[in-house]
């Protein structure tokens, strides 16, 4: 039997990207109702919800309900990323790049299920309540990657063109993944387990929240440079991005703020959530248009290979 498949038309491989990117950035906010209205044990077992059922019975509370659709969407996730891939797979000419991508967030819906599973099992342990939220992240970093070739599936995907530009990638990249990882921290010690049993780091609120700050600082100041040199080497599409990329980290500098000071408000939180999700896709655009710049030394095997123009010093 033929599974009915789209066409592997650009804008059907764009559409199955974005479709990608949105239900995992989707999954990250859901994740955080759950965790937001003390849902996390509503179904206490794994896979299956309450006594040994995997659908909840008509009179379960609502923690349960809303535990429960959290883990339905894994179906939706896993249905988009197996749909995209068998599409991607049959582009013509043919992009190895995009098909890996594509199997690796085929391949992190259900080893982030699995996570999940653990976390429940743990009882909340927040130390893997961590780790399923930067898991989250690593796949949406697939995503945004994805989502980026697709909507520019003519242009050759080079090799970072310069090597200082190379390491500024890999640098704005490790210090966004510090920046998540130490609100993973802050949130671990604070109020918002997700269930009232959950147990929490033991680290004082204050202190991670301050080193939370101190790593937004230093990302903040990786994307200014990234900004400046996009302005420098005249590259408009990394200025675009490098725009988006710094609005959404002021954005998101300010709600950091005004929740810390007002308590942690459960819907500033969420907000928070969703602008982190944002952010890390914003930062992948940055990422892949950083393949473009030229500054510094060209690498010497790429100079002649480069099908595209770098936007050079
Ligand atoms: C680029 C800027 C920022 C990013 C990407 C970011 C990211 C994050 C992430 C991923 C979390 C964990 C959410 C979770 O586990 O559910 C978090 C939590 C948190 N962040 Fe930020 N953050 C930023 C700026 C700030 C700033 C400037 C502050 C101010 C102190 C702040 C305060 C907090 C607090 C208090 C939490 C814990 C919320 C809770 O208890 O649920 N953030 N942040």
């Amino acid at each position: 039997m033929r599974i009915p498949l789209p066409a592997a038309s650009a804008t059907n491989v764009r559409r199955l990207a974005l479709a990608n990117l949105t239900a995992n950035i989707v999954l990250v906010i859901t994740g955080g109702v759950v965790r937001l209205t003390g849902s996390g044990l509503g179904c206490a077992q794994w896979p299956t919800c309450n006594d040994g059922n995997i659908v909840p019975h008509a009179a379960a509370p609502v923690h349960t309900y809303i535990e429960f659709l959290n883990r339905t969407l894994f179906f939706v996730l896993a249905l988009i990323a197996l749909t995209a891939w068998l599409v991607i797979r049959r582009l013509e000419p043919r992009r190895k790049d995009m098909s890996r991508l594509a199997f690796l967030i085929g391949l992190g819906i259900p080893a982030q299920a699995v996570i999940g599973g653990i976390t429940v099992l743990t009882g909340l342990n927040p130390y893997t309540v961590m780790a399923h939220l930067m898991a989250t992240m690593v796949i949406i970093y697939w995503c945004g990657v994805l989502y980026n070739r697709a909507r520019n599936l003519d242009r050759v995907v080079p090799e970072y063109a310069s090597k200082p530009m190379h390491w500024l990638a890999r640098i704005l990249l490790g210090s966004t993944y510090l920046t998540l990882a130490a609100g993973t921290v802050v949130t671990g010690s604070g109020p918002h387990s997700g269930d009232p049993e959950a147990g929490r780091t033991g680290f004082d609120p204050a202190f991670v929240s301050q080193l939370h700050a101190d790593a937004v600082f230093l990302l903040i100041g990786i994307s200014i440079t990234v900004l400046v040199i996009s302005y420098i080497v005249r590259a408009d599409r990394l200025r675009r991005a490098a725009w988006a990329m710094v609005g959404v980290e002021l954005a998101q500098g300010v709600v950091g703020y005004v929740q810390y000071f007002t308590n942690l408000p459960e819907a500033l939180v969420a907000i928070h959530l969703l602008l982190a999700a944002v952010l890390m896709a914003c930062v992948t655009y940055v990422a892949e248009e950083i393949r473009y710049v030229r500054l510094g030394g060209a690498r010497q095997a790429e100079r002649s290979e480069m099908a595209q123009p770098a936007e050079s010093l």
